[in-house]
């Protein structure tokens, strides 16, 4: 019989500790690694379509040209000339921050827990997509606040949703700190807003006083190349804007950035040189000659045309496999694709069964605060092969497929 342990410490640790679990994601990645297992699970990054002889021949030259410096500590807002490059990167989708507005940060998930912890306290209100980026979740968690979920469709967060939760919090003398939003390719729904709701939101922000964060790792990941324009290029003043070099370039680096008024970004600051003194001086000095020296937008391109094909390969399977009765998310750029299931599937439940069929994904629960989400999972087409895709699709279709006759064996015509 196997013994249940109890936490020896468990009386130690912080209150904002309790119910601090692993992520589903976390749990899943021990047996989606296994060779034989096609995950569809994770949102790595495909490096391998890197050219790793220009970032051997960047990574020299700044050992050669500057290894004290870069060897050593740096300043807590990040490195000055790598904010200038970061600010021309923004600029691609119409950003237009001021380097001095800029805080480096070790990814676009650091810049996301001292966000968290700026402005959260127990019990505030946060509000987000339904679902979002289970990352954010976990940051977010820490502090503790209440995380209320908004709709999306297929052309993004709708602006009514939000009108409306920010009547009924002043209705009930709350206001919410932040809405956190993914609004380009997003994690994990593979939607974008759209122009017109991009103006309604921002409209929404600045009427109600309301801070709205930005995250926007996959902008330039669009399968067309097309841009769209930042929520923080509307309205500067609002919006605190979070990118990442994670999806462009890498995530080893560990370099991504937020872009906040000065009375924020001073703070922020405080709390980065408070959590690590500075951002990798190294990594950031690869970062600055990467985009200084590199035909960076080259290399975007070349990730984008291997996640357009990869995409293309999970809609076209997902079509011929899929039983009648599942939907799914036609992404335009980005790594993901969010299925949904028919009524009486728990994504939660088929978990096992697909793992003995050799194919992971994320059920969709983790990517709420609430607990909902058991109707839906995230697949990422980022990392297999179109090849992988295709097997793995075609394994968890008949899945499904089984589930749904089970199903049908147990309710017949009425709903489960
Ligand atoms: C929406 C979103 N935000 C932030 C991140 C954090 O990425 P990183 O810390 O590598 O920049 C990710 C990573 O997948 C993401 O999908």
């Amino acid at each position: 019989m196997s013994e249940i342990k109890l936490d020896p410490y468990l009386q130690a640790y912080a209150h904002r500790m309790r119910g601090a679990t692993a992520s589903e994601i976390r749990a899943l990645f021990s047996v989606a690694s296994r060779p034989e297992v096609v995950s569809l699970a994770g949102g790595m990054a495909y490096t391998a379509a890197l050219d790793f002889d220009a970032v051997a021949e960047v990574t020299q030259e700044v050992l050669r040209r500057d290894g004290p410096t870069a060897l050593q500590y740096g300043g807590g807002q990040g490195m000055p000339e790598l904010r200038e490059r970061l600010v021309e990167v923004m600029a691609v989708e119409g950003g237009a921050a001021h380097p001095d507005d800029l805080v480096v940060t070790t990814g676009g998930q650091q810049a996301l827990d001292l966000i968290a912890k700026l402005f959260c306290d127990p019990g505030d209100v946060v509000l987000a997509e339904g679902p979002t980026y289970v990352g954010a979740l976990s940051a977010l968690s820490t502090y503790q606040p209440q995380v209320i979920h908004l709709p999306m469709d297929e052309e993004g967060l709708i602006p009514e949703a939000l009108a409306q939760a920010l009547e009924y919090l002043a209705a009930n003398g709350r206001r919410a700190k932040f809405l956190y939003t993914v609004p380009n390719h997003q994690n994990p729904a593979g939607v974008s807003l759209s122009p017109k709701r991009r103006e309604q939101i921002v409209d929404l922000a600045l009427t109600h006083n309301l801070l709205v964060v930005e995250d926007n790792p996959y902008g330039l990941l669009d399968f067309k190349g097309e841009v769209r324009t930042p929520l923080a290029a509307l309205a500067p003043e609002q919006v605190i804007y979070v990118g990442t070099l994670s999806k462009i370039l890498s995530p080893g680096l560990r370099v991504g950035w937020i872009a906040a008024s000065p009375p924020i970004r001073d703070k922020l600051i405080l709390l980065k040189e408070a959590a690590d003194l500075s951002q990798s001086n190294l990594t950031q000095h690869i970062a600055e000659r990467w985009f200084a020296t590199q035909p960076w937008l080259e290399q975007i391109e070349a990730f984008r045309e291997v996640y357009r094909e990869r995409c293309d390969a999970m809609l076209e399977a997902l079509a011929t496999d899929f039983p009648p009765g599942c939907t799914w998310s036609v992404p335009t750029g980005g790594f993901f694709v969010w299925l949904r299931l028919p009524p009486g599937l728990n994504s939660g439940e088929l978990l096992a069964q697909a793992l003995n069929a050799r194919v992971a994904y994320v059920p969709g629960r983790a990517f709420y605060a609430d607990d909902s989400g058991s109707d839906a999972m995230r697949l990422s087409f980022c990392y297999p092969t179109p090849e992988q895709i295709r097997a793995g699709v075609a394994r968890l279709a008949e899945v499904v497929r089984e589930e749904i006759e089970l199903v049908r064996a147990v309710y017949g015509d009425r709903e489960p």
